[in-house]
C-alpha cells in the first residue's frame, strides 16, 4: 500500500492509501462521521462508515478532536462536490499526536488574536491558500530571471550604506562600527551588474517605518534586478514582461488557492496583457488636481489615496514616470528633458494595493553622483566604493525593486500584508 498526499489522488482512484494528516473539523451522525482533514498540501474530506470500520475505529472517529495528527488508511474516491475533487473513505486511524483545546476555532477570531497564534494560524486553508501563491511568485521569478539570463547575486543584510532614506534605517553595533539592517540590495547590485552584466538580488530588507498601513511591513522580502547598458525605457519594458509573468504562472499553476482565495480569475488575466499604460507623474498631479485633490501640488509625493485614484483610472498595473527629484533617492539619474525630474518609475497596481515597483536609471556620472551624494547630506567616504564603479568603466544602467508581499497581497486579493509574510514584522509586533 503506498503513503502518499491528497494531491496524488488522482492516481489513485479506488485504490486503498495511507495518508498522515491533521484533523480541522468533524461532523458525525449515528452512522457517519465526516471528517475534515488536512495533509499539508490539500483540505479534504474523509468519510467513516459505521457499518464499513470496526466498533473501535468509529468511535475514535466520533471523538477526535481538532488538530489531532492521525495516520489513516482510505479508499480515495472522486467527489465532484469538493473543490479537491477527491475524498478518502476511510478504513483504519491511528492518533499520533493528541490536540485539546485548540484555540483557533472554526468561528471568528479577531485580527491581534490571529496574530498572535500566527504560529497555528498558518494551518488555516486561507492562509495556506496565500503562502503557496507566495511561494509560486518566487518560483516564477528564478525561472523568469534565468530565462532571460540574469545571475543571482545576493547582497549582504548588514551594509554600512544606506541606499534609502536614512531615517528608516536599523541600527546595530557591528563590532567597534555602526551597521544598519540593509534597505535594499540595490548598491551591491549595481556593482554586480558591471561583473555580470545582468544580475538579480532576492532577499530580506528592512524598514524602520513608523507606519501602521496595509501595505507596510518591517522586514520583507525585495527582488532587485539590476542591467549594464540598459536605459530606463528597456527596465521599463521588463518590469512590465515579468509582472505579466508572474501574474500568469499564478493563474497556470494555483488554481486551487485561487478558489479558496475567492480571487476572480478573469480581473487577474488583464493583468498579463502588454503593455501596461504610462503616466508622468506631472499629468498625474494635474489630473489629481482636476479631480478635488487639492492637497496636492507639483513637487509633493503621492500618498495611497493618491495612487489608488491615478490606478482606477485604467485597467492594468501602470507606470508614473519621471517624479521630481527632490522626493527620490540621491543615485537617480536626472531626465534630460526635464531636469527638475528623474528617469524613475513607480509601478501601481490597480484595486487599490498602490506601488509595488520602484525603479530607475542610475548616475553613472562619477561627478554628478559625488554632488548628490553630498547634497543628500550623505557620508562620500562611505559610498567611494559606490563612487569607483562610476570611475572604472562607468555604463549607462536601470533597475528596479519589487515588494514580494505588496505583489502577493494584491494577486491574491487580500486586503493586508500582513498575512503574505509568514510570520510578518509589523509595527509594536515581533511575536510569534
Ligand atoms: O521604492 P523602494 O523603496 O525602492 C528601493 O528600495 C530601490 N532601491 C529598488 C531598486 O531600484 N533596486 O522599494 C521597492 C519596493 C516598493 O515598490 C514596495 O513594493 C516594496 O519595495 N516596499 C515595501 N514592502 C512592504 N513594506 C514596506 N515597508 C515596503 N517598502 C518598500
Ligand atoms: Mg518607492
Amino acid at each position: 500500500m503506498d503513503t502518499i498526499t491528497m494531491r496524488q489522488a488522482a492516481d489513485y482512484v479506488e485504490q486503498e492509501v495511507t495518508i498522515y494528516a491533521w484533523v480541522t473539523n468533524k461532523r458525525s451522525s449515528g452512522k457517519i462521521a465526516f471528517l475534515q482533514l488536512r495533509d499539508g498540501q490539500a483540505y479534504f474530506q474523509g468519510i467513516v462508515v459505521k457499518n464499513d470500520v470496526t466498533e473501535e475505529t468509529f468511535d475514535l472517529a466520533k471523538n477526535l478532536t481538532q488538530e489531532t495528527s492521525v495516520r489513516i488508511v482510505g479508499i480515495v474516491q472522486v467527489d465532484d462536490r469538493s473543490k479537491l475533487g477527491y475524498e478518502l473513505l476511510v478504513k483504519e486511524i491511528e492518533v499520533i499526536g493528541e490536540s485539546h483545546d485548540y484555540p483557533i476555532t472554526p468561528k471568528e477570531h479577531g485580527t491581534d488574536f490571529l496574530m498572535d497564534h500566527r504560529h497555528l494560524w498558518l494551518r488555516s486553508s486561507k492562509q495556506h491558500a496565500i503562502m503557496t501563491i507566495r511561494d509560486e511568485i518566487i518560483y516564477a521569478t528564478y525561472q523568469f530571471m534565468r530565462q532571460e539570463g540574469f545571475v543571482k547575486i545576493d547582497a549582504p543584510i548588514l551594509t554600512g550604506s544606506a541606499p534609502e532614506n536614512t531615517t528608516e534605517l536599523f541600527h546595530t553595533e557591528y563590532f567597534d562600527e555602526e551597521a544598519y539592517l540593509s534597505q535594499s540590495g540595490q548598491l551591491y547590485a549595481e556593482a554586480a551588474a558591471m561583473a555580470f552584466g545582468k544580475i538579480f538580488t532576492f532577499g530580506p530588507t528592512f524598514r524602520a517605518e513608523k507606519s501602521k498601513t496595509r501595505r507596510h511591513l518591517i522586514e520583507f522580502w525585495m527582488m532587485e534586478p539590476e542591467m549594464a547598458n540598459y536605459n530606463h525605457e528597456q527596465s521599463l519594458a521588463l518590469q512590465e514582461k515579468y509582472v505579466a509573468y508572474i501574474v500568469q504562472s499564478v493563474i497556470d499553476n494555483c488554481q486551487l488557492a485561487l478558489t479558496t482565495l475567492e480571487r476572480d480569475v478573469e480581473q487577474l488575466k488583464k493583468y498579463t496583457q502588454l503593455p501596461y499604460p504610462r503616466i508622468e507623474y506631472t499629468e498625474a498631479v494635474e489630473l489629481l488636481q482636476k479631480n478635488g485633490f487639492d492637497d496636492i501640488q507639483w513637487g509633493d509625493d503621492f500618498g495611497s489615496p493618491h495612487e489608488t485614484f491615478i490606478a482606477s483610472q485604467y485597467e492594468q498595473p501602470i507606470f508614473i514616470v519621471n517624479y521630481p527629484k527632490s522626493i527620490k533617492p540621491f543615485y537617480m539619474k536626472v531626465n534630460p528633458n526635464d531636469p527638475r525630474t528623474v528617469l524613475c518609475a513607480d509601478m501601481i497596481a490597480p484595486e487599490g494595493y498602490g506601488e509595488i515597483i520602484g525603479g530607475s536609471e542610475r548616475e553613472d556620472d562619477y561627478e554628478t553622483l559625488k554632488e548628490s551624494i553630498i547634497k543628500f547630506g550623505l557620508d562620500v567616504d562611505t559610498y567611494q566604493w559606490y563612487l569607483d564603479l562610476r570611475k572604472y568603466g562607468s555604463v549607462p544602467h536601470s533597475g528596479f525593486g519589487i515588494g514580494l508581499e505588496r505583489a502577493v497581497t494584491w494577486i491574491c486579493g487580500t486586503e493586508h500584508i500582513r498575512e503574505s509574510a509568514p510570520f510578518p514584522r509589523l509595527l509594536n509586533r515581533i511575536y510569534p
